[in-house]
C-alpha cells in the first residue's frame, strides 16, 4: 500500500471516529465557522455539476447530506446516493431526508471513497463537499470516481484551501484560531483544530488540478471563491 499523501495524519479509523463524534453539532458549526457562506458554496458546487432530470447522482463524504438535498432543489427527478464512513454523520443525514419526504430518490449508506461498491460507469455526476482532503490516497480516490462515472459525467469537488494573497492569509491566520474554539464550544473536542491543520497541509489548487488530469479528467477547472479561502474543482470523464 503507498504512504498516505498528506502531512496532517489521521487513519481512516480516526476520521471515522471523528466524524462520528462531531455529527450531531456538524451542521451548526459549519454555518457558524464558515460565517453563513458554507450553504451558498454547496450551490454553486451544484450549479457546476448542472444536474438534469432523470440522471442519477453521487454524494461523497456525504456527511449530513447538505450536498445531496441541493441537488434535489436543483433538479426534479433525480436519483441521488450519499455515501460515507461515518454512521452517525449518515444518521442525522437519514432524519433530514425523512423530514423532507423524499422517498426512494435518496439514498444514504456507508462507503469509502477509495472503495466504492458500485459498478464501473453508473453516475451521470459526482459532488464531494470538504471530503476530499480527508482522504488518505487523493489520487486512488479520484481514479476510484472517475471509474463510477459515466463517459461525460463531471466531477465536482468543494474543498476549502489555503489562500494565496498575503493580504488574506494574514486575515485567515487571525480567525482560524477562533474555529477550535467555537468547535470545542459546540462539543467538538479537538476535532476543528485538525480540520484548520488539514486546510494548511492540502495540497495548494494547482496541484489538484494536476492530480485531476493525472487521473484523466479533461477540462479541468478549479474556481476559487471567498478570496480563495475555497475551490471548486470540476473535471470531465
Ligand atoms: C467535513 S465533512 C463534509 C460533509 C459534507 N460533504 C458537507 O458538505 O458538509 C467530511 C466528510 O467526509 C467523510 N469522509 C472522510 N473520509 C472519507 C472517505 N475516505 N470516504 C468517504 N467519505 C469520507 C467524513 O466521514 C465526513 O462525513
Amino acid at each position: 500500500m503507498n504512504a498516505p499523501e498528506r502531512d496532517t495524519l489521521i487513519s481512516a479509523e480516526e476520521n471515522r471516529e471523528m466524524f462520528d463524534r462531531i455529527a450531531k453539532n456538524y451542521d451548526v458549526a459549519n454555518r457558524a465557522i464558515s460565517m453563513g457562506m458554507d450553504q451558498g458554496w454547496r450551490k454553486k458546487t451544484v450549479q457546476l455539476l448542472k444536474p438534469f432530470r432523470g440522471g442519477r447522482y453521487l454524494d461523497i463524504g456525504t456527511g449530513t447530506g447538505d450536498l445531496v438535498f441541493e441537488i434535489v432543489d436543483q433538479s426534479a427527478n433525480v436519483v441521488i446516493d450519499g455515501i460515507d464512513p461515518s454512521i452517525q454523520m449518515l444518521e442525522v443525514a437519514k432524519d433530514k431526508a425523512e423530514k423532507r419526504k423524499l422517498g426512494d430518490a435518496v439514498s444514504f449508506f456507508p462507503a469509502d471513497a477509495l472503495d466504492l461498491p458500485m459498478e464501473s460507469d453508473t453516475y451521470d455526476g459526482i459532488v464531494s463537499g470538504f471530503c476530499f482532503r480527508n482522504i488518505e490516497r487523493r489520487q486512488k480516490a479520484l481514479e476510484e470516481m472517475r471509474r463510477v462515472l459515466k463517459p461525460g459525467g463531471m466531477l465536482v469537488i468543494l474543498e476549502a484551501t489555503y489562500p494565496n494573497n498575503a493580504l488574506v492569509r494574514l486575515g485567515y491566520k487571525m480567525y482560524t484560531p477562533l474555529v477550535p474554539m467555537i468547535g470545542k464550544f459546540l462539543g467538538g473536542g479537538s476535532a476543528y483544530k485538525y480540520l484548520m491543520d488539514s486546510i494548511e497541509d492540502f495540497p495548494r489548487p494547482d496541484t489538484v488540478t494536476d492530480m485531476f488530469s493525472a487521473a484523466g479528467y479533461s477540462k479541468v477547472q478549479c474556481k476559487p471563491m471567498t478570496m480563495g479561502t475555497v475551490c471548486i474543482f470540476s473535471g470531465k470523464k
